[in-house]
């Protein structure tokens, strides 16, 4: 007999059937004749309700299955009586796959803190929270290849090791395999990398973007979606040192269209995450976040504010506010400035643009006035930047004089300065970080609740 999924079973039409199930069993009641056992198998956030009749089953095998057990049931599928759910199965067999010992299960009593279930990554899957925000995060990750490849752009796969620092942070970890109890030196004492498996130093990348440009400057609309890393020592709920991006690059996309299109992307995730997720955002509504579903319609049902970064910074000025980081042209936007524009100021999603090139990477393109770059940042409630992303700079002197400005290292970008000698085009791009916006659909507080093991600062277990 073929084991069927809950989430089918619960969807199909009939009863009076033979089911097979397995699953986790989340609680047993119920008292000498007849046992309720609540069931879930990770497909939706509903269990299923089996009736053993106590008689018709061995004793021992009765103990064993407890909160946590993992058990296979056959029996028939029958309209209930009881209240909380139409369908049950009146259980025929059990089989028991793995007990659960109650003393030291994790997971007996509900109500667990987010800290604590985060030292136990290995077994939250198994809770209702976080079985609902895997399975969003499952579906918005569908989605994102679903809105590109609809649109016709192409799935890049960028390296995630690489030479060079696309950001020009320097915010990278280092890849080797040399001895580090006996590192390979020059005459000058600096470590010799030519002895290095790559023969070069390399790092985990930071961002995909400098790849997709060469892919967008000749298929023309391409995305990545993957790994990136940062070793940034930021301990706060929104920064990990390994999230996933997405990042869309485009031929031919001026700033305007680069807006449009983030816009329309993440209004489509969204949409696609409340038409598809609708058992779990509503439990996630009723027990994480009571706005959630409300901001989420509200995000999909107005216009983003479109600003600059200029005016962005005279609001804050005038709010009247004490700041724990200043403020001032010139000076980077802090989460604590960027929430208050989005849910205070606008009380809408804002799309900042044309920041000073000083805070700015080196690749942006540069506007008429010399101070500011094209660039664009996406704010949402509750998180602040979303998105960063910018119009590239497509001429080669001016991005070459940028490069050395900087003192960015122009000989590992050889290949990168090429595609403005041959062929060069206006492009644009961005980088959704996917757990950001995890968050935001889940309403979770913190990001490492939205990945399912989180790389932090002194953290990387699991
Ligand atoms: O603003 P960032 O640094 O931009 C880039 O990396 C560009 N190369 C993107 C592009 O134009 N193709 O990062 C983009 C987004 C941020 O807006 C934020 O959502 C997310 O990536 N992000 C992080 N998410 C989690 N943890 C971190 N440490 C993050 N750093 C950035
Ligand atoms: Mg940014």
């Amino acid at each position: 007999m073929k084991r069927e999924k809950i989430k089918t079973l619960l969807l199909s039409e009939g009863t009076d059937r033979e089911v097979l199930v397995k699953g986790w069993v989340r609680t047993k009641r119920g008292g000498k004749n007849i046992v309720f056992i609540a069931l879930n198998d990770g497909s939706t956030i509903k269990n299923i309700q089996v009736v053993a009749d106590v008689s018709g089953f061995d004793e021992a095998l009765m103990k064993e299955i407890t909160t946590g057990a993992c058990i296979a049931v056959r029996g028939l599928l029958a309209g209930s009586e009881g209240r909380g759910q139409d369908v049950e199965i009146r259980a025929e067999s059990i089989e028991l796959y793995g007990k659960s010992d109650p003393e030291t299960y994790p997971l007996q009593k509900k109500g667990h803190t987010m800290e604590f279930l985060r030292e136990i990554a290995h077994l939250r899957p198994r809770t209702n929270t976080f079985g609902a925000v895997f399975r969003i995060r499952h579906a918005l990750a569908y989605a994102i290849h679903k809105y590109f490849n609809d649109k016709g752009f192409c799935y890049l796969h960028t390296p995630i090791i690489t030479s060079s620092d696309a950001e020009g942070a320097g915010e990278m970890f280092q890849v080797t395999t040399l001895d580090l109890g006996n590192v390979p030196r020059k005459e000058d004492g600096s470590v010799d990398f030519s002895r290095d498996f790559f023969g070069k130093a390399t790092n985990l990348t930071v961002s995909g973007q400098l790849e997709g440009e060469l892919g967008a400057l000749a298929i023309g609309e391409i995305y990545t979606f993957g790994p990136t890393f940062r070793a940034e020592n930021s301990n706060t709920p929104r920064h990990l040192a390994e999230f996933w991006m997405i990042e869309p690059e485009m031929a031919f996309y001026d700033l305007d269209d680069n807006m449009d299109l983030a816009e329309d992307f993440v209004k489509y995730l969204i949409r696609y995450a409340l038409e598809n997720c609708s058992d779990d955002l509503d439990f996630l509504n009723k027990m994480i976040n009571r706005d959630l579903l409300e901001r989420l319609d509200f995000v999909i049902n107005n216009d983003f504010i479109r600003t600059t970064y200029t005016r962005a910074v005279e609001i804050l000025a005038a709010s009247g506010r004490k700041w724990i980081y200043e403020t001032g042209w010139g000076k980077d936007l802090q989460a604590e400035h960027e929430r208050y524009l989005v849910e205070e100021y606008f009380k809408c999603p804002v799309i900042l643009t044309d920041y000073p090139k000083v805070i700015k990477a080196f690749y942006m393109k540069h506007n008429e006035d010399g101070k500011t770059v094209k660039a664009m940042d996406v704010l949402f409630p509750g998180i602040g930047e979303i998105i960063g992303g910018s119009q590239r700079e497509e001429d080669y002197e001016k991005l070459r004089t940028r490069i050395q400005e900087l003192d960015l290292p122009e000989k590992d970008l050889w290949w990168y300065l090429e595609t403005r000698k041959f062929g060069t085009a206006p492009h644009s791009g961005f980088g959704l970080g996917f757990e950001r916006f995890v968050q935001f659909v889940t309403g979770m507080a913190n990001i490492r609740d939205v990945i399912p093991f989180p790389r932090t600062p002194k953290n990387a277990e699991f």
